[in-house]
């Protein structure tokens, strides 16, 4: 495969969806075709699911909840990622895996090496070439998201204890991964954040 497949990761209020659409600008002014997308939700079918999993009012068990991201997931890589990244075009996709592994394994406390491999078995192997972790602190995220004032979904609605066990957890996937990430104090101004993301950027595409 020749394409570049970029991932962003962090908890809800971190900055993601505004970094994607600069790293998206960016890469779309200096010539490259780009995919932006996002799971869950990506595909017609991800929609659907998505749907469920973040506003379904009855309890979904974890793994009931596991297995319905892995399924966004599986249809998502088949049919809109993998053929994009053979076509040469860079996917800068919102959320990935190591979603997964954050938010039902050590959210939801299931086992972090068992979430994975499902996702990977879902994905058919599929790792990004780069994710970028947005890092931001549990109070700073929720206060972020208090100002949106929008309606929180089922995940968001969670404890403050769950979102501290998630960012942990993001932080030791990006520790034991490091070539594969690159950690971003997620405080900081836009502009500077953007600017580091698209170091990494060239530097993978150079
Ligand atoms: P998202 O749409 O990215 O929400 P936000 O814009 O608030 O970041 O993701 C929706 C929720 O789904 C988010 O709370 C994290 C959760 N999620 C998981 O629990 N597991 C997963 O594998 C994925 C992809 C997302």
């Amino acid at each position: 495969m020749t394409g570049l497949f970029v991932t962003l990761e962090g908890g809800d209020g971190s900055g993601k969806s505004t970094q994607a659409a600069l790293l998206e600008d960016w890469l779309t002014a200096s010539g490259r075709t780009v995919v932006r997308t996002r799971e869950p939700g990506g595909t017609d079918f991800g929609t659907e699911v998505r749907e469920i999993v973040l506003h379904s009012r009855g309890h979904i068990t974890p793994r009931a909840e596991a297995l319905l991201y892995a399924a966004d997931r599986a249809q998502h890589i088949a049919t809109k990622v993998r053929p994009a990244l053979e076509r040469d075009e860079v996917v800068i996709q919102d959320r990935y895996l190591d979603s997964s592994v954050a938010y039902q394994g050590a959210g939801r406390v299931l086992d972090g090496v068992e979430i994975r491999n499902l996702s990977l078995w879902a994905a058919e192997g599929l790792l990004p070439d780069l994710t970028v972790l947005l890092d931001l602190d549990e109070d700073a995220a929720r206060a972020r998201l208090d100002s949106a004032n929008k309606r929180f979904d089922r995940l968001e609605a969670e404890k403050s204890d769950f979102h501290r066990r998630v960012r942990e957890a993001f932080l030791a996937l990006a520790a034991a991964e490091p070539a594969r990430f690159l950690v971003v104090d997620a405080s900081r101004p836009v502009a500077e954040i953007a600017s580091a993301i698209r170091t990494r950027v060239e530097s993978l595409l150079a």
